[in-house]
């Protein structure tokens, strides 16, 4: 199955605000960090087993903006988050992520003093 979280079911929190101003976004809004390093947004994801998933990350930046991913409270890896061009513009990165059975709390924390691209959903 294929699970999308945005702001909605499965969103937990964003250090910052859910916007709207720029196009092309799923659902209501996207997540806008405050441009800081260490500024996070907080996901929860369901998996019915424990297993190994690609984490897909949409979002739209005008510079480069390195996140580490957390999952469950340990960080296990960095994506890049290379620019898109526009805020309007929006990619896709994924990245490889453990799950444990039941809950698991995903944080995308920002590398930079430019905070986390917007983004928009992401899908496991
Ligand atoms: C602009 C843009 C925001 C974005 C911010 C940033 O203000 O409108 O959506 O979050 O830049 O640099 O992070
Ligand atoms: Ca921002």
């Amino acid at each position: 199955t294929t699970l999308t979280v945005q702001e909605g079911e499965g969103f937990c929190s964003v250090e910052g605000t859910i916007d709207s101003n720029h196009e092309g976004f799923g659902g209501s809004g996207f997540a806008n960090t405050d441009n800081k390093y260490g500024a996070s947004v907080a996901y929860s994801i369901n998996a019915d087993h424990a297993h190994s998933a690609l984490l897909d990350i949409r979002y739209a930046a005008t510079s480069d903006r390195p996140a580490d991913i957390e999952v469950n409270g340990t960080v296990v890896g960095t994506v890049y988050l290379p620019a898109t061009g526009a805020w309007s513009s929006w990619n896709s990165e994924n990245m490889t992520v453990p799950l444990q059975a039941g809950e698991n709390q995903i944080r995308l924390i920002a590398q930079t003093e430019s905070g986390l691209p917007n983004i928009d959903a992401i899908t496991v």
